[in-house]
């Protein structure tokens, strides 16, 4: 499987085995997060995999009403989302079994360590993510190679300060995702559903669509 073949076809996993994920296949996995880019290679992220069921309970019993409220909004028209309604129906499956999932992965950034550009003009600061997602990225792309299932979620960040109580995370850290991690029931998809290059490359100017792209 090339590298492509890879990126194509890591869809979020909503349904997982119940069967463990050992410590040698988590640090495997793990490990390829240490390889992302970081500014100033300040390496600002750190990993909780929970795998107690108590607290990954808890981590979905904090996550549920936050997904609820998010649900509802879709369903009243208030959230817009790229997704049909079944791949919504499988996300709700997926909120209200996640305890059983077998790794529930916090992932945590040290904002100290992060320089932020972009954070003075006066709009939603992106470049501060940037520390951080390539290494969550490398997880699920060593995951999906290794044939488990990943789901990069955000939602939980909205209880960061219960989060951070529940799993002892210092106070000058913060949550930025929560990977779920496990052996998915179905198999991967063979392609996954993506606008086209010619909507989202562009030569020159923003809108000058690259040569050859195709826009369908
Ligand atoms: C920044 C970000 C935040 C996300 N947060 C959540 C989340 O909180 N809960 C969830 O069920 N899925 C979450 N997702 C998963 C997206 O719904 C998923 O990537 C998208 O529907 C595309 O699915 P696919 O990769 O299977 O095509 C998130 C994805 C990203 C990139």
């Amino acid at each position: 499987m090339t590298l492509l073949d890879i990126m194509r076809t890591n869809g979020t996993c909503r349904f997982y085995k119940p069967d463990p994920v050992s410590d040698a296949m988590l640090a495997q996995v793990l490990d390829a997060a240490r390889w992302g880019p970081t500014g100033g290679n300040r390496q600002p992220v750190s990993f909780i995999a929970v795998r107690d069921r108590r607290k990954k309970e808890a981590l979905q019993a904090l996550y549920l009403p936050i997904w609820n409220t998010y649900f509802e909004g879709y369903r009243s028209g208030s959230v817009r989302i790229g997704a049909t309604p079944s791949l919504l129906g499988n996300a709700d499956y997926f909120a209200h079994h996640m305890a059983g999932i077998p790794v529930m992965l916090v992932v945590c950034m040290r904002l100290a360590d992060v320089h932020p550009t972009d954070h003075q003009l006066g709009r939603l600061s992106i470049v501060g993510g940037a520390s951080v997602y390539p290494a969550v990225q490398n997880v699920l792309l060593a995951a999906r190679e290794a044939g488990l299932g990943t789901a990069l979620t955000t939602l939980l960040c909205a209880e960061e300060p219960k989060v951070k109580a529940l799993l002892k995370i210092p106070e000058d850290i913060s949550t930025a995702a929560m990977v779920t991690l496990g052996w998915p029931v179905k198999p991967f998809p063979k392609k996954l559903k993506r606008r086209p290059l010619g909507d989202m490359a562009f030569v020159d100017e923003y809108g000058a669509v690259l040569p050859g792209a195709p826009t369908e």
